[in-house]
């Protein structure tokens, strides 16, 4: 009995917003108390009907150019939503990008899309993917007759109110779903939620390690997932064919700059860095990207300070890679929820 007036309450807020479907009653689906509360933006709402019409466009291949590539031929949920171990993802036609794919987990809290940081929000994000020609190639007016078919019609009807089709209504519902692939559940995650016999001896010396300033990974690595989402030249080479951030400012300081990724997962997503190499070749393993902190990274003139020789023993590297190994969730592979429908 207690509950009834707040259920009234809410049904008169719900009852105000601009969106024509309810927003959920609480928080879905639920994010840990350890991580930040997910954001949905004002104008694009989470309902469950949204998330399930996100998660069929998500895998429908039918919308790319062929009919052969789908979001999730890239981001695949068994590779932690990456396409690990490809080095370059491969599009309609066999087109092959120059970036490596990464993985969507926690996307949702990133204030900037891709590698060079080109789009700020999901929404937009994934409008690039879609139209992209090496990535689906996808073409409008086909994607808006399969749309209106049986099929989505109702899924249609039961996101947005009505059946009008709209490229950015397509953008809003995959970028619903991708809010809701949320990995909190490692043995990191554990461990922060108290249960410090989460991670072992080795590990928790990785982990002081990485937060340490003798290492300094956490000045950028830094927060719940591991990035401060900010761009910084980690001296992977002498040239950058791939210019990075710089395509986007045109600014010669950002020459080579790429958004810190978030280590969630990072064991389960190789190679590493944005183009997966370095001067010195394909970056396959941990133990590698290690190495090259360790030696200081490659001279360039934008290449951040706090990237110099580290002078970590042989045992210290080992915890650090130790300590990123823990990040895995494997939960996040097999979570129905954002399987295949
Ligand atoms: C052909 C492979 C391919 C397909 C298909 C593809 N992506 Fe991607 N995705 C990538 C690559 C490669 C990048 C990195 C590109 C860059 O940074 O320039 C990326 C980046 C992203 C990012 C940015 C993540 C971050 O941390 O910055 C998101 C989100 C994303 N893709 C979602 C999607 C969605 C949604 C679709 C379907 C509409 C899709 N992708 C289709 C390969 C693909
Ligand atoms: C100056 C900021 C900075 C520091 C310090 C730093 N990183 Fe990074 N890290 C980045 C950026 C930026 C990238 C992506 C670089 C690129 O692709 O060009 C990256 C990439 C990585 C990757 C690859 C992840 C992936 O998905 O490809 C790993 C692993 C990593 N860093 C671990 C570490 C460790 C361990 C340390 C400490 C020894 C460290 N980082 C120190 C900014 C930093």
């Amino acid at each position: 009995m207690r509950y009834i007036p707040i259920v009234a309450v809410f049904v008169l807020i719900a009852g105000c917003a601009s969106d024509p479907v309810q927003p959920l009653e609480e928080q879905f689906p639920s994010v840990p108390a350890h991580l930040p509360a997910m954001v949905y933006p004002a104008n694009n709402v989470i309902t469950r009907e949204k998330v399930d019409l996100g998660r069929h466009l998500f895998y429908d291949k039918r919308l790319s150019n062929e009919g052969t590539i789908a979001c999730a031929s890239c981001h695949v949920a068994a590779q932690s939503f990456s396409d690990a171990p490809n080095q370059v993802s491969q599009g309609v036609q066999g087109a092959r990008g120059l970036r490596n794919a990464p993985m969507i987990v926690n996307v949702g809290y990133r204030k900037m899309m891709f590698w060079d940081g080109r789009a700020s929000t999901l929404e937009e994000q994934a409008m690039g993917a879609f139209l992209n020609s090496a990535e689906m190639q996808a073409d409008t007016f086909a994607v808006a007759v399969l749309l209106r078919s049986d099929v989505y019609r109702a899924k249609w009807l039961a996101a947005f109110g009505d059946t009008s089709v709209s490229m950015p209504r397509v953008m809003q519902a995959v970028a619903t779903f991708e809010r809701t692939i949320v990995s909190a559940n490692s043995r990191y995650d554990r461990f922060l939620q108290g249960h410090l016999n989460a991670l072992s001896a080795l590990e928790r010396k990785g982990m002081q390690l990485f937060f340490s300033s003798k290492a300094l990974c956490s000045s950028c690595h830094s927060g719940p997932d591991l990035t401060d989402d900010l761009f910084h030249n980690v001296g992977l080479f002498h040239h950058y064919f791939d210019r990075g951030r710089y395509n986007v400012t045109k600014d010669p300081l950002d020459e080579g700059k790429f958004k810190t990724p978030t280590l969630r997962n990072v064991a389960l997503s190789p190679p590493y860095m944005a183009t997966g190499d370095s001067e010195k070749g394909l970056l396959t393993t941990l133990e590698q990207v290690v190495d090259h902190y360790n030696d200081g990274g490659t001279p360039f003139p934008n290449k951040d300070p706090r990237v110099k020789k580290l002078g970590l023993t042989d045992p210290e590297k080992a915890s650090l890679v130790a300590f990123m190994k823990a990040l895995t969730d494997s939960s996040v592979l097999t979570n129905p929820a954002w399987q295949q429908p």
